[in-house]
């Protein structure tokens, strides 16, 4: 084992094959070396790694993008642009690109690590918007059948960090080589979340608003809130907001009156983790390297000296403590992989 894998916990693990491709017309061929047992059940497809929390060295291939360009595609519209994107740019490049080329519709997940494949796989959200809702199409290579496939957006199965490609038969079997955005050429901005709007517009009404003032004041509520991977080993938020029925939640109300809540649908009511972890005591709180983020209890950070069985012990405690406590099951965002 000789090939260490991206992740952004800082851990020193290896895999035992790493291939790295440039071009989707390479995928057939570079995975054919491998048996189609190893390529189906022993492969396991990486971005930047910000999501993965890999437990021991992987006994298999690691599969990762580097297809790089950002393409405009001719269309006949005046009011949105469509982009198609290699799987390997940079997630956060392809944001600061849309900014500087006058689109909007992305500016809101500035500053989210990871690669443009992952985000789509993902579905990564911040701030009141999800990849999906801008992304037209996923394209790539399917490994069982052979052949490369271009999926629209609605049947990607798009919900909250879900999609098809997370779940069997496609999960790890299926490439992505390029995802195709439509942006808008008008601005339309999302500024609902939390403080985003008082932290551009201040207290003045008629701001000038523009999609960098957004970029920026996103950038910066994420650095406050948030541990640069590069400085304290994390993967963002480890656990989802849990979905409760709307009648537990009513339930817990009547002893947690203050609860912060969002409507997630009918009946059914999403709670943020981060409060319930934080109702539990954890915030700030360590053991063996392992921590729980004091400035956003929602991350679990790696303070140096942690192993992957110590985030997993600190994970398990939580979830634990969050059931006894509130009688809801926090599950991870993060994928422990063995
Ligand atoms: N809260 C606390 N204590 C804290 C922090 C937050 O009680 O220390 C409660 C507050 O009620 C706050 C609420 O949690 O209003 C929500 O906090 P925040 O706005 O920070 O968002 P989040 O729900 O904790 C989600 C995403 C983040 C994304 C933010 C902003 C998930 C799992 N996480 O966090 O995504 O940046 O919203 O949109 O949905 C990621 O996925 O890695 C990630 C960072």
């Amino acid at each position: 084992m000789q090939h260490k894998i991206p992740n952004t916990f800082g851990f020193d693990v290896k895999a035992r094959h790493l291939v790295e491709f440039y071009h989707e017309e390479e995928l057939p061929e570079l995975l054919s070396q491998f048996p189609a047992e190893e390529q189906e059940h022993r492969l396991w497809i990486v971005g930047q790694g910000s999501n993965l929390l890999f437990l021991k060295d992987y006994e298999g291939i690691i599969l990762h993008s580097n297809i790089r360009g950002i393409e405009l595609l001719q269309t006949s519209s005046l009011t949105s642009a469509d982009v198609r994107v290699g799987s390997g740019v940079v997630w956060d490049d392809f944001v600061a690109w849309t900014v500087e080329n006058g689109l909007y519709g992305a500016e809101n997940l500035s500053a989210i690590p990871g690669e443009v494949g992952a985000a789509a796989v993902q579905n990564i959200g911040a701030y009141g918007v999800e990849v999906k809702d801008f992304i037209l199409e996923v394209h790539g290579w399917d490994i069982m059948n052979q052949c490369f496939r271009t999926f629209r957006a609605e049947d990607c199965g798009y919900g909250y960090r879900e999609s098809i490609f997370k779940n069997p038969p496609l999960h790890n079997r299926f490439v992505v080589t390029s995802v195709t955005f439509r942006l808008s050429r008008v601005p339309v901005f999302r500024l609902d979340y939390g403080n985003l709007r008082s932290h551009i517009c201040g207290n003045s009404a008629a701001v000038n608003i523009t999609a960098s003032a957004v970029r920026e004041a996103v950038i910066s509520i994420r650095h406050q809130k948030l541990p640069n991977p590069e400085t304290l080993g994390n993967a963002g938020s480890f656990f989802k907001n849990p979905v409760i029925p709307q009648s537990q939640f009513e339930a817990l109300q009547l002893s947690w009156p203050d609860i912060p809540h969002y409507a997630a649908g009918t009946g059914l009511v999403k709670v943020p983790a981060a409060w319930l972890i934080e109702q539990c005591g954890w915030k700030g709180r360590s053991f063996d390297g392992a921590g729980v983020y004091d400035k956003q209890p929602l991350v679990i950070v790696n303070h140096g000296d942690a192993t992957p069985e110590a985030i997993v012990r600190l994970a398990g405690a939580i979830i634990a403590s969050v059931r006894e406590r509130f009688g809801i099951t926090i599950s991870p965002e993060v994928n422990y992989i063995e």
